[in-house]
């Protein structure tokens, strides 16, 4: 989104002394959520990192233990991403490494990538509390981070990865059993809905038209546009 959007979105009548190009200050940040943080802020994921762990435009910094950046090759591909942050996540500061991440490491690795192939991060950066789903205004209070990493990564292919992350992203509604396996075209990017992978542990059976075969359909067709795209 850019500036002026976010600006129309979240009516901020003035930026901030934070413009594209300005030295990186942290402390600078404003914590009201409707003053947007300009495309072109950052210049790393740690410059992320540092300002998300001070982060407090919404209320999910006061529960958070880390911020959850990212995981993977900064300048990948294919950039993956989830939800939000669990326990395990929230606790060492690295999206995807409790169960859920487990079985997106094995679903990756079944076609043969490996997180040098992937950067993987989330729709927010802190933990909602009893890993409820996040809310839309803790979505949209998040999306600027989401958007730098966005810009940085320059991925040609999205895995969005559950329903809260079409939502998230793309604004888009829909159950993820509807839009599933489908490539949505997205500012320029393919973007392919999948089955959250807490999901897929929910549901085992490896039948056909099972949530975990199409999951094997949907990470196959994934692979195949990353090789077309070589
Ligand atoms: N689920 C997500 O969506 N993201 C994580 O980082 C972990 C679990």
């Amino acid at each position: 989104m850019s500036t002026e959007d976010q600006m129309a979105l979240f009516g901020a009548a003035d930026l901030p002394d934070l413009l594209p190009g300005k030295d990186f200050d942290p402390d600078q940040i404003p914590t009201d959520a409707k003053v947007p943080i300009p495309t072109g802020t950052y210049t790393s994921m740690d410059e992320i990192k540092v300002h998300c762990n001070r982060c407090q435009r919404c209320d999910l910094g006061a529960t958070r233990t880390h911020a959850v950046i990212g995981r993977g090759n900064p300048r990948a591909n294919l950039m993956i991403i989830g939800e939000g942050p669990g326990q395990n996540e929230d606790e060492t500061g690295i999206p995807f490494v409790g169960k859920s991440g487990q079985l997106l490491d094995k679903i990756l690795a079944a076609v043969e990538l490996t997180e040098a192939d992937v950067f993987i991060a989330n729709i927010v950066k802190c933990r909602p509390p009893a890993n409820r789903a996040p809310s839309d205004a803790e979505m949209n209070t998040c999306r600027p981070y989401l958007m730098e990493q966005i810009r940085m990564v320059d991925p040609r292919v999205i895995l969005l990865s559950g329903a809260s992350s079409v939502k998230g992203l793309l604004g888009d509604k829909r159950g993820i059993t509807k839009i599933r396996g489908e490539w949505i075209e997205w500012e320029g990017r393919l973007c392919m809905p999948v089955f959250h992978p807490a999901y897929l542990l929910r549901n085992q059976s490896r039948e056909k038209g099972q949530p975990k075969w199409l999951m094997w359909q949907d990470i196959q067709t994934v692979k195949a546009k990353l090789d077309e795209l070589a």
